[in-house]
């Protein structure tokens, strides 16, 4: 699930940090967020390219408290209209979840295809801009004291990896998020990243044997073990960023990674 547009109703200042439901876990973190999100009293828009799949999550979590919108990232008309939507229907616009992403294959650089490479510029960084132009103007309009949250990765503070296109974008992305918090700190809304390490959602694997082989790749590789991450560990921390909670805080890159990018 791409990105999530949410108006809080009320926050419950108790969380419950707890993984509840083994099912969700791999599922994309955007479904996640979604329910969680909707679990502690927002509001939520889920905005997607999947029609089917985005109409699913959002009657599974039930209309009172989720709708969605279809929306390519990449037309910034159909991000204004997402936008546009979302005020329609709530009457504002607190928090900004921009998660969509993809992926390019692992690859050398000698051979690299720029063609792909621009469709990955197009979706994590252009369409991620072109969100937060959205959402900070009607924050801005409405003087709502929001918060920005971006999902970018490990792979937008480190290289490595041979996914240069991928790379590129995370580290093009957390730039933005850097500079968008400059600027609209004097609005009161913050801006974050959410970086993730390596977890087995369908950007990563499309059935139960990739995922086992994801989650093990990634385990065997990370420094924190005993755990491997699931899309319910990465909502939590957005849902933290989101929040009152972080209320001091911006510009961060907060690293779900269990130390990787620390220490690798
Ligand atoms: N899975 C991982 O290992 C991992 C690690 C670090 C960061 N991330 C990031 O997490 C975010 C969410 O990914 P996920 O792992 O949950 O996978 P996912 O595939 O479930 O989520 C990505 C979503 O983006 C949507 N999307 C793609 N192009 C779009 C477009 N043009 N317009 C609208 N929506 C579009 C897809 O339909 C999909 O629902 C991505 O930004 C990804 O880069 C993932």
């Amino acid at each position: 699930m791409s990105i999530d547009l949410f108006t809080w109703s009320y926050y419950e200042k108790k969380i419950g940090w707890q993984d509840r439901n083994y099912n969700r876990r791999r599922q994309g973190i955007g479904a996640e967020a979604a329910r969680l999100f909707t679990d502690h009293g927002a509001k939520v828009v889920i905005v997607d390219i999947q029609e089917e799949l985005g109409q699913n999550v959002a009657v599974s979590i039930g209309k009172e408290r989720a709708s969605f919108y279809r929306c390519d990232i990449t037309e910034e008309t159909e991000v204004e209209n997402a936008v546009t939507f979302t005020i329609e229907k709530h009457g504002k616009l607190d928090v900004l979840f921009s998660n969509a992403g993809i992926l390019d294959p692992r690859g050398s650089i000698l051979d690299l295809d720029l063609d792909r490479f621009d469709s990955i510029m197009a979706v994590n960084v252009r369409g991620a801009a072109s969100f937060i132009k959205h959402a900070a103007r009607v924050m801005v309009e409405k003087g709502t004291r929001g918060s920005i949250l971006c999902t970018t990765s490990v792979s937008s503070e480190i290289g490595g990896g041979r996914r240069h296109g991928y790379t590129a974008s995370k580290h093009g992305l957390l730039g933005l998020i850097r500079t968008a918090c400059g600027e609209l700190g004097k609005y009161g809304i913050r801006v974050n990243g959410v970086a993730p390490y390596a977890l087995a959602t369908p950007l990563t694997s499309n059935d139960e044997e990739t995922a086992k082989q994801v989650e093990e790749e990634f385990a065997a590789k990370g420094v924190l073990k005993g755990v491997v991450l699931n899309a319910h560990h990465v909502a939590q921390v957005a849902l933290f960023l989101a929040s009152d909670e972080s209320v001091y805080i911006s510009g961060q890159n907060l690293a779900v990674d269990g130390g990787y990018s620390m220490c690798r």
